[in-house]
């Protein structure tokens, strides 16, 4: 992984040059709302922070910086999560673990619920500075769109991601394996809310196309790629599994060429912008999605394993542009499609 820091950054011309690129993004213009964000770096939901709504992240300002925030995934009712241990490495969960490449969790959707995060969490959100996202999931879609109805109108944030994908839910149906499914919840919220909004897709399904056509049917202004995979991990001494669930989602570096390739297919075959996120932990890994097509990024894993993560990868991309004498990170979207589909 080729890293893109800031080269010079006492150099007075290279910061004028870098501060004239645009790296304004909008990732729902077919809404009359729209979303424009300020920059394409946004931080993935659950990941905000190791309790998902902020806590540990830097309190100065400066996320104001950042394009979006997602905090974590809400539903109808409070979730406890999953049994311990939720986290592989286990150092992940403080954010030390910074050089791993395996990382796993079994959250389990834990949250206080979308009542109280609307009462007690999302009034709060204003001041970060930034457009906040609120994320839901639901357990049919019918709690989708009630769900959807109690945040319309509601302080806070600006636009809604509904999970369709997370794997660790046991008795919630899996909404992002099935086509008429996921397009059922999305209709559901679209028939409730005006807001922007954007569908996260899980990547483990034979032909992203077909899910991903359905949902933008139903009402997504645009698609969200990916959430993490099924998998495990097993230590050898205690010959257990290693989280408490058996099974957690894999992200990080080992997701990335996985859910790239969703965005690439993904791009070829909806009309609305495409979100990547996976193992983006450079300004380099954010600027392959982006050419792969995607409109913006969202940064998951590598915030847990450093909250400025998010701020390094934009002034990377930013130095990128300038460097290369590009005017808008627009002129880097797609750049690396090619026109026949192998
Ligand atoms: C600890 C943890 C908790 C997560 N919780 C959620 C969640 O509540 N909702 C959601 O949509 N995605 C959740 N995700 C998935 C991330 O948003 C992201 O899609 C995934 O981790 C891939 O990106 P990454 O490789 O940059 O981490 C979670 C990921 C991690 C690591």
């Amino acid at each position: 992984m080729t890293s893109l820091r800031r080269p010079n950054s006492t150099d007075a011309a290279g910061e004028s040059a870098a501060s004239s690129v645009d790296l304004s993004v909008d990732v729902a213009p077919g809404n009359r709302r729209h979303l424009r964000l300020a920059n394409p770096v946004m931080i993935a939901s659950g990941t905000f922070g190791y309790d998902g709504y902020g806590r540990g992240m830097p309190q100065d300002g400066s996320l104001a910086r950042l394009g979006a925030i997602i905090p974590k995934t809400v539903t109808r009712q409070p979730r406890e999560g999953n049994p311990e241990p939720r986290w592989y490495p286990a150092s992940f969960r403080e954010g030390r673990a910074a050089g791993e490449t395996t990382f796993l969790n079994s959250i389990g959707l834990a949250n206080p619920g979308i009542e109280a995060a609307l009462a007690q969490l999302a009034p709060q959100w204003a001041r970060y500075g930034t457009t906040v996202v609120l994320s839901l999931s639901g357990e049919s879609a019918a709690q989708f769109g009630e769900m959807a109805a109690l945040a319309q109108g509601a302080p806070g944030f600006q636009a809604l991601e509904l999970n369709l994908s997370c794997p660790n839910i046991e008795n919630g149906a899996h909404f992002s394996h099935d086509p008429k499914l996921a397009a059922a919840a999305v209709a559901a919220v679209r028939a409730n809310s005006d807001l922007p909004l954007l569908v996260k897709l899980s990547p483990n399904v034979p032909d992203i196309t077909v899910i991903a056509r359905a949902v933008v049917s139903a009402g997504a202004d645009a698609l969200t790629l990916s959430n993490t995979i099924p998998a495990m991990k097993i230590d050898l001494g205690a010959r257990r599994p290693v989280l408490g669930a058996v099974t957690g989602g894999l992200s990080g570096p080992g997701l990335k060429p996985v859910a790239m390739a969703l965005v690439y297919r993904t791009v070829q075959a909806v009309d609305v912008p495409v979100i990547g996120v996976g193992g983006i932990f450079t300004a380099a890994d954010a600027l392959e999605y982006l050419m792969a097509g995607a409109t913006a990024v969202q940064v998951g894993s590598a915030t847990l394993a450093d909250p400025r993560a998010s701020f390094t990868i934009l002034d990377g991309i930013r130095d990128y542009l300038s460097t290369h004498g590009i005017a808008s990170v627009r002129e880097v979207v797609g750049a690396a499609q090619v026109k026949t589909r192998k």
